[in-house]
């Protein structure tokens, strides 16, 4: 089997993290976002191919740095291509039945088990679902007690919503179902036309739903969040990376390599990039720190963003902010392009 990720957006709402490298591999506890959806994949899943447009390079060093027991191919789109006209640019490299992953979802979908639902079914596309409280923020399904969908509803108020149930964005798919993209040069959505198409045509097309945990990582809060359960499902209170000097307090945090934190400093529910320089007595709350950052003694850094390689001086105050003082990319849109799921 195949498996197609999705990893070629530009991930604007996690600028300005996104500024500086892709999505998927920034990391949660650690390891590099990628790495979590490659590492549940089924063991027959033997090719992997990475749908990748913005900072592709990236993602082949990454590749070229980690083996992960499966042929990888970092297939570079042209231009963004939106989530079905990247699997249709993949088409060369699927041979049979085949799953595409959105790369940003962490969440505990057991692959094996969804596509031996897909199996059973006769299935011609199996999505994942997610049951969400606020339905008038997403895209839901209207399915059948034998897990049949038979329509997408965007957005309903909360009294029209056919279910609660969401898209969360894992798909197992026949090969065939790639005759429902038409070619590979325009941006075409998997979600708004691509699934509609397959599902009036009359083809059987099924729902899977995902116990346990689910989240996107597609927001700041989110991307903290993440960091928060998994430590919180390992039992842990921070992790802390290798060759830091710690010297402050640390809740619910993850800190990456080399990071060094002064003395009476205080750091809650944030993530800590590699390379980060805190001083003394700093606060920082439901923050992310980028690399290589300096952060000058008694500042306090709240519900905030700093960007890579940014510098914030002794006794600043950043509240509800981003902060990234050097040009942006060339090309990096202003809003999300391509979408599959946006909050
Ligand atoms: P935002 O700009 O913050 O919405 O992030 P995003 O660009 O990643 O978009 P979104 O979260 O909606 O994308 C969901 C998944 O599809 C992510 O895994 C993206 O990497 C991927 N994706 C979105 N657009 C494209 C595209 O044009 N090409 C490819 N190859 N992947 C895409």
């Amino acid at each position: 089997m195949q498996a197609v990720i999705l990893a070629g957006g530009f991930g604007t709402r996690l600028r300005p993290l996104t500024y500086t490298r892709s999505k998927v591999l920034l990391p949660i506890l650690n390891k590099p976002m990628i790495a979590y959806i490659i590492e549940s994949l089924p063991e027959n899943v033997e090719r992997v191919i990475i749908a990748a447009n913005y900072k592709k390079e990236q993602l082949e060093e990454f590749f070229d740095r980690n083996d992960f027991g499966k042929e990888i191919i970092i297939n570079e789109e042209p231009k963004p291509l939106g989530t079905g006209g990247a699997v249709k640019f993949a088409e060369k490299y699927i041979e049979d039945r085949f799953l595409v992953l959105n790369s940003d979802i962490i969440s505990s979908l057991d692959m094996k088990d969804m596509i031996r639902f897909h199996v059973n079914r006769e299935a011609f596309v199996t999505i994942s679902l997610w049951p969400v409280e606020n339905v008038s923020e997403f895209g839901v399904v209207r399915i059948e007690d034998d897990g049949r969908i038979t329509q997408f509803v965007e957005k309903p108020k909360p009294e029209d919503a056919p279910s609660n149930l969401i898209n969360a964005g894992a798909y197992c798919m026949e090969k065939e179902a790639l005759d429902y993209i038409e070619s590979a040069d325009r941006l075409i959505s998997m979600e708004q036309e691509v699934f509609p198409r397959i599902i009036e045509d009359g083809k059987r097309f099924y729902g899977y739903k995902i116990e346990g945990f689910w989240i996107d990582v597609g927001r700041i809060n989110s991307y903290i969040e993440v960091n928060k359960i998994l430590l919180r499902r390992q039992g842990k209170r921070f992790l802390i990376g290798s060759n830091c000097e710690i010297r402050g307090d640390l809740e619910n945090s993850s800190v990456g390599n080399n990071v060094e934190i002064g003395e009476e400093s205080k750091v809650s529910s944030s993530v800590i990039l590699d390379n980060a320089k805190i001083g003394k007595d700093v606060q920082i709350e439901n923050s992310v720190i980028g690399e290589g950052c300096v952060i000058g003694d008694r500042a306090k850094i709240i519900n905030s963003v700093i960007g890579d390689e940014e510098e914030i001086e002794e006794d600043k105050i950043v509240k509800d902010e981003r902060i990234w003082t050097k040009p942006i990319p060339k090309g990096y849109p202003d809003k999300q392009i391509g979408n599959v799921i946006k909050v």
